[in-house]
Protein backbone atom coordinates (compact mmCIF):
# COMPACT_ATOMS: atom_id res chain seq x y z
CA UNK A 1 0.00 0.00 0.00
CA UNK A 2 1.41 3.35 -1.02
CA UNK A 3 0.91 6.40 1.09
CA UNK A 4 1.49 9.93 -0.09
CA UNK A 5 4.60 9.93 2.11
CA UNK A 6 6.29 7.18 0.04
CA UNK A 7 9.61 8.64 -1.27
CA UNK A 8 9.27 9.65 -4.88
CA UNK A 9 11.63 9.32 -7.81
CA UNK A 10 11.56 10.19 -11.48
CA UNK A 11 11.12 7.49 -14.10
CA UNK A 12 13.89 7.32 -16.70
CA UNK A 13 14.63 4.30 -18.89
CA UNK A 14 12.51 2.03 -16.67
CA UNK A 15 14.39 2.99 -13.48
CA UNK A 16 13.34 5.22 -10.60
CA UNK A 17 16.04 7.88 -10.30
CA UNK A 18 16.73 10.90 -8.17
CA UNK A 19 18.45 14.23 -8.80
CA UNK A 20 20.41 16.84 -6.83
CA UNK A 21 17.51 19.21 -6.22
CA UNK A 22 14.04 18.44 -4.99
CA UNK A 23 10.73 20.26 -4.56
CA UNK A 24 8.11 19.82 -1.87
CA UNK A 25 4.58 18.69 -2.64
CA UNK A 26 2.09 20.35 -0.33
CA UNK A 27 -1.27 19.13 0.97
CA UNK A 28 -3.30 22.05 -0.37
CA UNK A 29 -5.74 22.01 2.55
CA UNK A 30 -3.48 21.50 5.58
CA UNK A 31 -0.36 23.15 4.12
CA UNK A 32 1.69 20.11 5.24
CA UNK A 33 4.57 18.87 3.06
CA UNK A 34 3.54 15.38 1.96
CA UNK A 35 6.48 14.43 -0.25
CA UNK A 36 9.64 15.67 -1.88
CA UNK A 37 10.01 15.04 -5.59
CA UNK A 38 13.32 15.40 -7.47
CA UNK A 39 13.58 18.30 -9.90
CA UNK A 40 14.90 16.92 -13.18
CA UNK A 41 18.24 18.43 -14.18
CA UNK A 42 18.93 19.21 -17.85
CA UNK A 43 20.93 15.95 -18.06
CA UNK A 44 18.01 13.95 -16.64
CA UNK A 45 15.60 15.46 -19.17
CA UNK A 46 18.07 14.64 -21.97
CA UNK A 47 18.43 11.06 -20.68
CA UNK A 48 14.65 10.67 -20.54
CA UNK A 49 14.34 11.76 -24.18
CA UNK A 50 17.25 9.47 -25.15
CA UNK A 51 15.56 6.54 -23.36
CA UNK A 52 12.30 7.24 -25.22
CA UNK A 53 14.16 7.41 -28.57
CA UNK A 54 15.85 4.10 -27.83
CA UNK A 55 12.64 2.36 -26.77
CA UNK A 56 10.56 3.66 -29.68
CA UNK A 57 11.74 1.41 -32.57
CA UNK A 58 10.88 -1.81 -30.72
CA UNK A 59 7.72 -0.55 -28.98
CA UNK A 60 6.30 0.96 -32.17
CA UNK A 61 6.40 -2.56 -33.68
CA UNK A 62 4.77 -4.22 -30.67
CA UNK A 63 1.52 -5.75 -31.98
CA UNK A 64 -1.69 -3.83 -31.30
CA UNK A 65 -3.15 -6.64 -29.17
CA UNK A 66 -0.09 -6.50 -26.93
CA UNK A 67 -0.23 -2.70 -26.49
CA UNK A 68 -3.93 -3.06 -25.77
CA UNK A 69 -3.29 -5.78 -23.17
CA UNK A 70 -0.80 -3.58 -21.28
CA UNK A 71 -3.27 -0.68 -21.18
CA UNK A 72 -6.13 -2.95 -20.11
CA UNK A 73 -3.97 -4.28 -17.26
CA UNK A 74 -3.08 -0.70 -16.25
CA UNK A 75 -6.80 0.19 -16.14
CA UNK A 76 -7.50 -2.82 -13.87
CA UNK A 77 -4.63 -1.91 -11.55
CA UNK A 78 -5.91 1.65 -11.37
CA UNK A 79 -9.34 0.28 -10.48
CA UNK A 80 -8.00 -1.85 -7.65
CA UNK A 81 -6.14 1.16 -6.20
CA UNK A 82 -8.94 3.70 -6.74
CA UNK A 83 -9.41 4.89 -3.18
CA UNK A 84 -5.70 5.31 -2.46
CA UNK A 85 -5.24 7.36 -5.64
CA UNK A 86 -8.36 9.46 -5.01
CA UNK A 87 -6.97 10.37 -1.58
CA UNK A 88 -3.71 11.42 -3.23
CA UNK A 89 -5.63 13.69 -5.64
CA UNK A 90 -7.61 15.16 -2.71
CA UNK A 91 -4.44 16.07 -0.93
CA UNK A 92 -2.15 17.29 -3.69
CA UNK A 93 -4.86 19.24 -5.58
CA UNK A 94 -7.24 20.13 -2.72
CA UNK A 95 -10.02 18.55 -4.83
CA UNK A 96 -13.03 17.31 -2.82
CA UNK A 97 -13.34 13.55 -2.44
CA UNK A 98 -16.43 13.14 -4.63
CA UNK A 99 -14.67 14.81 -7.56
CA UNK A 100 -11.35 13.01 -6.88
CA UNK A 101 -12.95 9.55 -6.88
CA UNK A 102 -14.92 10.64 -9.96
CA UNK A 103 -11.66 11.58 -11.66
CA UNK A 104 -10.22 8.13 -10.92
CA UNK A 105 -13.30 6.46 -12.47
CA UNK A 106 -12.99 8.61 -15.56
CA UNK A 107 -9.28 7.83 -15.84
CA UNK A 108 -9.97 4.10 -15.73
CA UNK A 109 -12.34 4.63 -18.64
CA UNK A 110 -9.83 6.80 -20.51
CA UNK A 111 -7.18 4.08 -20.24
CA UNK A 112 -9.76 1.41 -21.24
CA UNK A 113 -10.79 3.46 -24.27
CA UNK A 114 -7.08 3.67 -25.14
CA UNK A 115 -6.77 -0.13 -24.84
CA UNK A 116 -9.75 -0.54 -27.19
CA UNK A 117 -8.62 2.09 -29.69
CA UNK A 118 -5.15 0.50 -29.89
CA UNK A 119 -6.84 -2.28 -31.87
CA UNK A 120 -8.51 -0.05 -34.44
CA UNK A 121 -5.86 2.36 -35.66
CA UNK A 122 -6.15 2.14 -39.42
CA UNK A 123 -6.21 4.14 -42.62
CA UNK A 124 -8.44 3.76 -45.66
CA UNK A 125 -8.29 3.21 -49.37
CA UNK A 126 -8.12 6.22 -51.68
CA UNK A 127 -9.95 6.08 -55.04
CA UNK A 128 -6.90 6.85 -57.19
CA UNK A 129 -8.86 7.00 -60.44
CA UNK A 130 -10.68 10.13 -59.26
CA UNK A 131 -7.79 11.82 -61.06
CA UNK A 132 -6.91 10.86 -64.62
CA UNK A 133 -3.28 10.77 -63.50
CA UNK A 134 -4.13 8.19 -60.85
CA UNK A 135 -5.87 5.79 -63.24
CA UNK A 136 -4.66 2.22 -62.99
CA UNK A 137 -3.08 2.69 -59.55
CA UNK A 138 -4.23 1.49 -56.19
CA UNK A 139 -3.86 3.72 -53.10
CA UNK A 140 -4.33 3.43 -49.37
CA UNK A 141 -2.89 5.06 -46.30
CA UNK A 142 -1.63 3.77 -42.98
CA UNK A 143 -1.22 5.54 -39.67
CA UNK A 144 2.17 5.25 -38.00
CA UNK A 145 3.22 6.49 -34.55
CA UNK A 146 5.04 9.85 -34.60
CA UNK A 147 7.93 8.85 -32.31
CA UNK A 148 8.60 10.58 -28.98
CA UNK A 149 5.67 12.49 -27.49
CA UNK A 150 6.31 15.16 -24.84
CA UNK A 151 3.22 15.34 -22.60
CA UNK A 152 2.93 18.41 -20.37
CA UNK A 153 -0.02 18.26 -18.01
CA UNK A 154 -1.82 20.64 -15.61
CA UNK A 155 -2.65 20.48 -11.90
CA UNK A 156 -6.46 20.44 -12.12
CA UNK A 157 -6.90 16.81 -13.29
CA UNK A 158 -3.54 15.26 -12.33
CA UNK A 159 -4.68 11.76 -13.31
CA UNK A 160 -7.23 12.02 -16.11
CA UNK A 161 -5.46 14.69 -18.13
CA UNK A 162 -2.28 12.59 -17.87
CA UNK A 163 -4.29 9.54 -18.96
CA UNK A 164 -5.60 11.56 -21.93
CA UNK A 165 -2.05 12.01 -23.24
CA UNK A 166 -0.25 8.87 -22.09
CA UNK A 167 -3.10 6.42 -22.95
CA UNK A 168 -3.49 7.42 -26.62
CA UNK A 169 0.29 7.84 -27.09
CA UNK A 170 0.97 4.30 -25.85
CA UNK A 171 -2.03 2.90 -27.74
CA UNK A 172 -0.56 4.26 -30.97
CA UNK A 173 2.93 2.87 -30.33
CA UNK A 174 4.70 6.09 -29.33
CA UNK A 175 7.25 6.58 -26.56
CA UNK A 176 6.51 9.31 -24.02
CA UNK A 177 8.28 11.79 -21.79
CA UNK A 178 5.75 13.14 -19.32
CA UNK A 179 6.14 16.33 -17.30
CA UNK A 180 3.31 16.66 -14.77
CA UNK A 181 2.48 19.97 -13.07
CA UNK A 182 5.02 20.88 -10.38
CA UNK A 183 2.29 21.39 -7.79
CA UNK A 184 0.75 17.93 -8.36
CA UNK A 185 3.34 15.40 -9.57
CA UNK A 186 2.50 12.56 -7.15
CA UNK A 187 -0.56 11.19 -8.93
CA UNK A 188 1.31 11.06 -12.26
CA UNK A 189 4.24 9.24 -10.64
CA UNK A 190 1.80 6.73 -9.12
CA UNK A 191 0.24 6.19 -12.56
CA UNK A 192 3.77 5.63 -13.88
CA UNK A 193 4.27 2.85 -11.31
CA UNK A 194 1.00 1.26 -12.34
CA UNK A 195 1.81 1.36 -16.05
CA UNK A 196 5.25 -0.17 -15.39
CA UNK A 197 3.61 -2.89 -13.31
CA UNK A 198 1.22 -3.54 -16.19
CA UNK A 199 4.22 -4.60 -18.28
CA UNK A 200 5.24 -1.57 -20.34
CA UNK A 201 8.84 -2.08 -21.53
CA UNK A 202 11.52 0.18 -19.96
CA UNK A 203 12.01 3.58 -21.58
CA UNK A 204 8.61 3.72 -23.31
CA UNK A 205 7.21 5.96 -20.56
CA UNK A 206 9.53 8.39 -18.77
CA UNK A 207 8.46 10.93 -16.16
CA UNK A 208 10.42 14.07 -15.30
CA UNK A 209 9.24 16.74 -12.88
CA UNK A 210 10.17 20.38 -12.46
CA UNK A 211 9.30 23.90 -13.57
CA UNK A 212 7.84 24.55 -17.00
CA UNK A 213 10.44 27.26 -17.65
CA UNK A 214 13.33 24.80 -17.42
CA UNK A 215 12.18 21.17 -17.69
CA UNK A 216 9.23 21.95 -19.97
CA UNK A 217 11.26 24.25 -22.23
CA UNK A 218 14.01 21.71 -22.65
CA UNK A 219 11.55 19.04 -23.66
CA UNK A 220 9.64 21.26 -26.06
CA UNK A 221 12.76 22.48 -27.84
CA UNK A 222 14.45 19.05 -28.08
CA UNK A 223 14.66 18.14 -31.79
CA UNK A 224 14.30 14.43 -30.94
CA UNK A 225 10.74 15.09 -29.72
CA UNK A 226 8.23 14.65 -32.55
CA UNK A 227 5.08 15.87 -30.85
CA UNK A 228 4.15 18.12 -27.93
CA UNK A 229 0.80 17.68 -26.23
CA UNK A 230 0.13 20.44 -23.70
CA UNK A 231 -2.78 21.37 -21.45
CA UNK A 232 -2.52 24.67 -19.58
CA UNK A 233 -2.72 28.41 -20.01
CA UNK A 234 -2.86 30.33 -23.34
CA UNK A 235 0.40 32.29 -22.73
CA UNK A 236 2.33 29.05 -22.12
CA UNK A 237 0.63 27.47 -25.14
CA UNK A 238 1.73 30.36 -27.34
CA UNK A 239 5.30 30.14 -25.97
CA UNK A 240 5.32 26.41 -26.79
CA UNK A 241 4.33 27.11 -30.39
CA UNK A 242 7.25 29.55 -30.69
CA UNK A 243 9.78 27.13 -29.18
CA UNK A 244 8.63 23.82 -30.65
CA UNK A 245 9.85 24.40 -34.21
CA UNK A 246 8.73 21.77 -36.71
CA UNK A 247 6.83 19.47 -34.37
CA UNK A 248 3.24 18.42 -34.22
CA UNK A 249 1.58 20.33 -31.36
CA UNK A 250 -1.75 19.87 -29.59
CA UNK A 251 -2.78 22.62 -27.18
CA UNK A 252 -5.74 22.43 -24.82
CA UNK A 253 -5.96 25.91 -23.29
CA UNK A 254 -8.45 28.02 -21.38
CA UNK A 255 -12.01 29.25 -21.71
CA UNK A 256 -14.52 31.65 -20.13
CA UNK A 257 -17.42 29.30 -20.75
CA UNK A 258 -20.95 30.57 -21.15
CA UNK A 259 -24.30 28.78 -20.77
CA UNK A 260 -27.73 30.11 -21.73
CA UNK A 261 -30.95 29.34 -19.81
CA UNK A 262 -34.08 29.80 -21.91
CA UNK A 263 -37.48 30.25 -20.17
CA UNK A 264 -38.63 26.74 -21.20
CA UNK A 265 -35.72 25.09 -19.36
CA UNK A 266 -36.36 22.63 -16.53
CA UNK A 267 -35.21 24.94 -13.73
CA UNK A 268 -34.78 22.24 -11.06
CA UNK A 269 -32.37 20.41 -13.29
CA UNK A 270 -30.64 23.52 -14.63
CA UNK A 271 -30.04 25.14 -11.25
CA UNK A 272 -28.46 22.04 -9.70
CA UNK A 273 -26.29 21.44 -12.73
CA UNK A 274 -25.20 25.09 -13.01
CA UNK A 275 -24.14 25.21 -9.35
CA UNK A 276 -22.00 22.11 -9.83
CA UNK A 277 -20.62 23.46 -13.13
CA UNK A 278 -19.56 26.76 -11.57
CA UNK A 279 -17.99 25.46 -8.37
CA UNK A 280 -16.69 21.88 -8.86
CA UNK A 281 -12.96 21.74 -8.10
CA UNK A 282 -13.23 25.41 -7.05
CA UNK A 283 -13.92 26.37 -10.66
CA UNK A 284 -10.49 25.14 -11.74
CA UNK A 285 -11.78 23.31 -14.80
CA UNK A 286 -11.23 24.59 -18.36
CA UNK A 287 -14.95 24.18 -19.12
CA UNK A 288 -16.17 25.49 -15.77
CA UNK A 289 -19.29 27.66 -15.97
CA UNK A 290 -18.20 31.29 -15.75
CA UNK A 291 -20.88 33.32 -17.58
CA UNK A 292 -24.51 32.36 -17.05
CA UNK A 293 -27.01 34.07 -19.40
CA UNK A 294 -30.55 34.03 -17.94
CA UNK A 295 -33.68 34.98 -19.87
CA UNK A 296 -35.27 37.98 -18.13
CA UNK A 297 -38.52 36.01 -17.45
CA UNK A 298 -36.77 33.47 -15.25
CA UNK A 299 -33.91 35.58 -13.88
CA UNK A 300 -35.49 36.29 -10.50
CA UNK A 301 -36.61 32.73 -9.84
CA UNK A 302 -33.39 31.17 -11.14
CA UNK A 303 -31.20 33.60 -9.14
CA UNK A 304 -33.08 32.88 -5.91
CA UNK A 305 -32.74 29.12 -6.32
CA UNK A 306 -29.13 29.39 -7.48
CA UNK A 307 -28.09 31.47 -4.45
CA UNK A 308 -29.95 29.13 -2.05
CA UNK A 309 -28.13 26.12 -3.49
CA UNK A 310 -24.78 27.96 -3.43
CA UNK A 311 -25.27 28.88 0.23
CA UNK A 312 -25.74 25.18 1.06
CA UNK A 313 -22.35 24.14 -0.39
CA UNK A 314 -20.03 22.72 2.24
CA UNK A 315 -16.62 24.35 2.29
CA UNK A 316 -13.92 22.40 4.13
CA UNK A 317 -11.47 19.51 4.09
CA UNK A 318 -11.43 17.82 0.65
CA UNK A 319 -10.98 14.42 2.31
CA UNK A 320 -14.42 14.71 3.96
CA UNK A 321 -16.88 12.69 1.92
CA UNK A 322 -19.48 15.50 1.94
CA UNK A 323 -17.10 18.37 1.11
CA UNK A 324 -18.17 20.47 -1.91
CA UNK A 325 -15.48 23.15 -2.00
CA UNK A 326 -11.83 22.82 -1.06
CA UNK A 327 -8.94 25.26 -1.41
CA UNK A 328 -7.70 26.54 -4.72
CA UNK A 329 -4.30 25.30 -5.88
CA UNK A 330 -2.51 28.04 -3.91
CA UNK A 331 -3.13 31.24 -2.00
CA UNK A 332 -1.65 33.36 -4.81
CA UNK A 333 -4.34 32.10 -7.20
CA UNK A 334 -7.09 32.81 -4.64
CA UNK A 335 -5.69 36.33 -4.13
CA UNK A 336 -5.65 36.85 -7.89
CA UNK A 337 -9.31 35.79 -8.20
CA UNK A 338 -10.24 37.97 -5.21
CA UNK A 339 -8.60 40.97 -6.90
CA UNK A 340 -10.66 40.33 -10.06
CA UNK A 341 -13.81 40.38 -7.89
CA UNK A 342 -12.77 43.68 -6.23
CA UNK A 343 -11.99 45.21 -9.61
CA UNK A 344 -15.43 44.17 -10.90
CA UNK A 345 -17.14 45.52 -7.76
CA UNK A 346 -15.29 48.82 -8.13
CA UNK A 347 -16.62 48.96 -11.71
CA UNK A 348 -20.25 48.51 -10.61
CA UNK A 349 -20.69 44.73 -10.32
CA UNK A 350 -22.68 43.41 -7.35
CA UNK A 351 -21.49 40.46 -5.25
CA UNK A 352 -24.64 38.39 -4.54
CA UNK A 353 -22.86 35.80 -2.39
CA UNK A 354 -19.27 34.93 -1.45
CA UNK A 355 -16.39 37.20 -2.36
CA UNK A 356 -14.70 36.12 0.86
CA UNK A 357 -11.28 34.48 1.01
CA UNK A 358 -9.58 32.50 3.76
CA UNK A 359 -6.02 31.59 2.70
CA UNK A 360 -6.30 29.51 -0.47
CA UNK A 361 -10.05 29.02 -0.01
CA UNK A 362 -12.23 31.38 -2.03
CA UNK A 363 -15.87 31.04 -0.98
CA UNK A 364 -18.25 30.31 -3.89
CA UNK A 365 -18.95 33.71 -5.40
CA UNK A 366 -21.81 34.93 -7.58
CA UNK A 367 -21.72 38.31 -9.33
CA UNK A 368 -24.23 40.28 -11.35
CA UNK A 369 -24.28 43.63 -13.17
CA UNK A 370 -20.97 42.84 -14.82
CA UNK A 371 -19.72 44.29 -18.11
CA UNK A 372 -18.20 42.17 -20.91
CA UNK A 373 -14.87 44.03 -20.65
CA UNK A 374 -14.37 43.11 -16.98
CA UNK A 375 -11.74 40.42 -16.30
CA UNK A 376 -14.38 38.29 -14.55
CA UNK A 377 -16.15 38.09 -17.91
CA UNK A 378 -13.54 38.27 -20.67
CA UNK A 379 -10.64 36.58 -18.80
CA UNK A 380 -10.55 32.96 -17.69
CA UNK A 381 -11.35 33.14 -13.95
CA UNK A 382 -10.37 29.53 -13.08
CA UNK A 383 -11.87 30.07 -9.61
CA UNK A 384 -15.22 29.43 -7.85
CA UNK A 385 -16.77 32.50 -9.42
CA UNK A 386 -19.74 32.85 -11.78
CA UNK A 387 -21.60 35.86 -13.16
CA UNK A 388 -25.35 36.01 -13.80
CA UNK A 389 -26.27 38.06 -16.88
CA UNK A 390 -29.95 38.66 -17.76
CA UNK A 391 -30.99 38.96 -21.43
CA UNK A 392 -34.18 39.73 -23.35
CA UNK A 393 -33.49 38.41 -26.88
CA UNK A 394 -32.23 34.89 -27.40
CA UNK A 395 -30.05 36.00 -30.34
CA UNK A 396 -28.26 38.50 -28.06
CA UNK A 397 -27.48 35.76 -25.52
CA UNK A 398 -25.98 33.59 -28.26
CA UNK A 399 -23.93 36.54 -29.52
CA UNK A 400 -22.64 37.28 -26.00
CA UNK A 401 -21.59 33.66 -25.45
CA UNK A 402 -19.72 33.76 -28.74
CA UNK A 403 -18.12 37.18 -28.17
CA UNK A 404 -15.07 35.72 -26.51
CA UNK A 405 -11.42 35.33 -27.32
CA UNK A 406 -11.91 31.67 -26.36
CA UNK A 407 -13.92 28.85 -27.90
CA UNK A 408 -13.80 25.58 -25.96
CA UNK A 409 -17.34 24.59 -24.92
CA UNK A 410 -20.70 26.30 -24.32
CA UNK A 411 -24.13 25.19 -23.14
CA UNK A 412 -27.79 26.00 -23.76
CA UNK A 413 -30.91 24.85 -21.96
CA UNK A 414 -33.99 24.91 -24.22
CA UNK A 415 -36.70 22.58 -25.46
CA UNK A 416 -36.80 24.39 -28.82
CA UNK A 417 -34.67 22.49 -31.32
CA UNK A 418 -34.54 25.52 -33.66
CA UNK A 419 -32.96 27.63 -30.95
CA UNK A 420 -30.55 24.85 -30.03
CA UNK A 421 -29.44 24.49 -33.64
CA UNK A 422 -29.15 28.28 -34.02
CA UNK A 423 -26.71 28.29 -31.09
CA UNK A 424 -24.78 25.36 -32.61
CA UNK A 425 -24.51 27.31 -35.87
CA UNK A 426 -23.52 30.66 -34.36
CA UNK A 427 -21.10 29.78 -31.56
CA UNK A 428 -17.51 29.19 -32.62
CA UNK A 429 -16.44 26.56 -30.09
CA UNK A 430 -15.17 22.99 -29.95
CA UNK A 431 -18.37 21.71 -28.32
CA UNK A 432 -21.95 22.89 -27.71
CA UNK A 433 -23.96 21.08 -25.03
CA UNK A 434 -27.74 21.15 -25.44
CA UNK A 435 -29.66 20.90 -22.16
CA UNK A 436 -26.43 20.86 -20.22
CA UNK A 437 -23.74 23.36 -19.32
CA UNK A 438 -20.29 23.87 -20.83
CA UNK A 439 -18.83 21.42 -18.29
CA UNK A 440 -20.16 18.21 -19.83
CA UNK A 441 -17.45 15.85 -21.02
CA UNK A 442 -17.07 12.11 -21.46
CA UNK A 443 -13.65 10.86 -22.34
CA UNK A 444 -14.13 9.42 -25.81
CA UNK A 445 -15.75 12.49 -27.36
CA UNK A 446 -13.63 14.97 -29.32
CA UNK A 447 -12.51 17.67 -26.91
CA UNK A 448 -10.61 20.84 -27.64
CA UNK A 449 -11.07 24.44 -28.56
CA UNK A 450 -10.99 27.08 -31.25
CA UNK A 451 -9.53 30.60 -31.09
CA UNK A 452 -7.41 31.11 -27.91
CA UNK A 453 -8.69 27.80 -26.50
CA UNK A 454 -6.16 25.78 -28.43
CA UNK A 455 -5.21 23.60 -31.34
CA UNK A 456 -6.24 20.05 -32.18
CA UNK A 457 -8.49 17.68 -30.28
CA UNK A 458 -8.19 15.15 -27.47
CA UNK A 459 -10.65 12.37 -26.60
CA UNK A 460 -8.88 9.07 -27.10
CA UNK A 461 -9.51 8.37 -30.80
CA UNK A 462 -8.93 12.00 -31.73
CA UNK A 463 -5.71 12.22 -29.69
CA UNK A 464 -4.50 9.09 -31.50
CA UNK A 465 -5.11 10.84 -34.83
CA UNK A 466 -2.94 13.72 -33.61
CA UNK A 467 -0.25 11.34 -32.39
CA UNK A 468 0.10 9.42 -35.65
CA UNK A 469 1.33 10.35 -39.12
CA UNK A 470 -0.44 9.38 -42.31
CA UNK A 471 1.69 7.29 -44.66
CA UNK A 472 0.27 7.10 -48.18
CA UNK A 473 1.00 4.01 -50.27
CA UNK A 474 0.40 4.04 -54.04
CA UNK A 475 0.82 0.85 -56.06
CA UNK A 476 1.40 0.90 -59.77
CA UNK A 477 0.78 -2.69 -60.79
C1 LIG B 1 -10.03 20.49 -18.46
O1 LIG B 1 -9.99 21.21 -17.46
O2 LIG B 1 -9.65 20.85 -19.58
C2 LIG B 1 -10.58 19.10 -18.40
C3 LIG B 1 -12.00 19.06 -18.12
C4 LIG B 1 -12.51 17.65 -18.02
O3 LIG B 1 -11.84 16.71 -18.48
O4 LIG B 1 -13.60 17.44 -17.49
Amino acid sequence: MHTPETPRRLLVAGRWVTDAESMPVIDKYTGETIAAVPVASAETVDRAVAAACEAFPVYSRTPAHERSRILEKAASLLESNSEEIAALICREVGKPWKYSIGEVSRSIETIRFSAEEAKRIHGETVPMDASATGEGRMGFYLRSPVGVVAAITPFNFPLNLVAHKVGPALAAGNAVVLKPASTTPLTALRLGEIIQEAGLPPGVLNIVAGPGGTVGDRLVSDPRVAKVSFTGSPPVGEAIIRKAGLKKVTLELGNNSGTIIEPDANLDEAVARCVMSAFANSGQVCISLQRLYLHRDITEEFTKRFLDATARLKVGNPLDRDCDIGPMIGEAEAIRAESWISEAAAGGARVLIGGRRDGAVLYPTVLTDIRPDMKVSCGEVFAPLVSLCPYDRFEDAVRMVDESAYGLQAGIYTKDIRKALYAVDQINAGGIMINDTSIFRVDHMPYGGNKKSGLGREGVRFAIEEMTNIKMVVIKP
